[in-house]
């Protein structure tokens, strides 16, 4: 085989809750995961040395050496399973919005790992490739698998969700990025800030003083609860309704945690959920932002959506998706 072209989705989180950081850094989470048909394309040619071109949408803003996952999910493949003298020529087309909160990266990298398993005639199987690529990103086995899914551990383990219909989406695009550990960072310091503001409310409440200094001292989103939850809260009820096909209740129930780091990071996003609300879209932050997803309840609504935030909001792109979408799979060969 000469060519490989794999097409490989985006994602974007129905839910996404969030429990307290784990000794290793990494939050345990309990998410479900929708592939998108926003995709990127990865075509590998064989070749005596690797090297890599990102071409496309935000492209330019992309490095093209060995800190690419895309790169480092081939080094990676051939150390594992390869010969040390294995090339190849890879080109990455990005259509998936660049530091999105779509898995851009991780779905260039599950792409790499599936077309260079076919161009380099490895036979490894789906399992061999989501095992390899969970040690490069929390998101890239899902990329692998599609579909949608329960994630859990840091995202990295999968169960998959057979969902009673498919889901028209709106995605509202940024032209700013937002970096995802800087997101769990921003997480971390609300939860610590709630963590003292309850501490010192139950002291408040032992002592009998009057009024709550835990709101005084209270900061955005999730600071204002008291407790902070060590364990990530539970997606059954939305996993539910996703299976029965209920879209009234999917959307009732969709939930994301990093939302009020991701808005005290940047306020603009919460007021483009606020907005996109009012004009009866059931609006979320696609994983750690910037981008927001609006959930249709058929593909003629999601048109109406579209024209509507193209107007709404003309600084940000409205892109129409389908879910679920498949996982990276080869889509030429020759
Ligand atoms: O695994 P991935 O490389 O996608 O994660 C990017 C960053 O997001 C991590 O370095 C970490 O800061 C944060 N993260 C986290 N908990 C997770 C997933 C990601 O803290 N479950």
């Amino acid at each position: 085989m000469q060519e490989v072209r794999v097409v490989t989705p985006s994602k974007v989180n129905l839910a996404l809750r969030v429990g307290s950081a784990r000794p290793d850094g990494f939050h345990p989470l309990d998410t479900v995961f929708e592939a998108l048909d926003v995709h990127d394309e990865v075509i590998v040619r064989r070749s005596d040395s690797l090297s890599l071109r990102m071409e496309g949408e935000g492209a330019d803003a992309l490095p093209e050496d060995s800190t690419n996952l895309a790169f480092r999910a081939a080094r990676a493949l051939r150390e594992r399973f390869g010969a040390p003298g294995l090339g190849a020529e890879m080109t990455v087309r990005k259509a998936i919005p660049v530091a999105g909160g779509m898995a851009g990266g991780s779905a260039d990298a599950a792409g790499a790992l599936v077309a260079l398993n076919a161009l380099w005639g490895l036979g490894l199987s789906c399992a061999d490739l989501m095992s390899l690529g969970s040690e490069l990103g929390s998101d890239v086995p899902f990329c692998i698998m599609g579909g949608i899914a329960h994630g859990t551990g840091r995202g990295e383990i999968l169960a998959p969700v057979y969902p009673g219909r498919g889901h028209a989406w709106v995605l509202l695009t940024n032209p700013v990025g937002l970096s995802t550990p800087a997101v769990f960072r921003e997480f971390d310091r609300i939860a610590e800030s709630a963590e003292g503001a309850g501490a010192v409310a139950r002291e408040a409440a032992e002592t009998e003083r009057p009024g709550s200094v835990a709101a005084g001292v209270a900061g955005p989103g999730r600071a204002a609860e008291a407790d902070v939850a060590e364990n990530p809260a539970s997606t059954r009820e939305l996993r539910e309704a996703v299976a029965r096909g209920d879209l009234q209740a999917t959307a009732a129930l969709m939930a994301n945690d990093l939302q009020a780091p991701a808005f005290s990071l940047r306020p603009d996003l919460e007021d483009v959920v606020e907005r996109a609300s009012r004009f009866g879209a059931t609006a979320i932050l696609s994983g750690s932002g910037p981008t927001v997803a609006l959930l249709a309840f058929d593909p003629a609504h999601a048109d109406r959506l579209g024209m509507r935030a193209a107007i709404e909001f003309p600084k940000l792109r409205a892109v129409r998706a389908n879910g679920p979408a498949a996982g990276a799979c080869v889509a030429e060969a020759k």
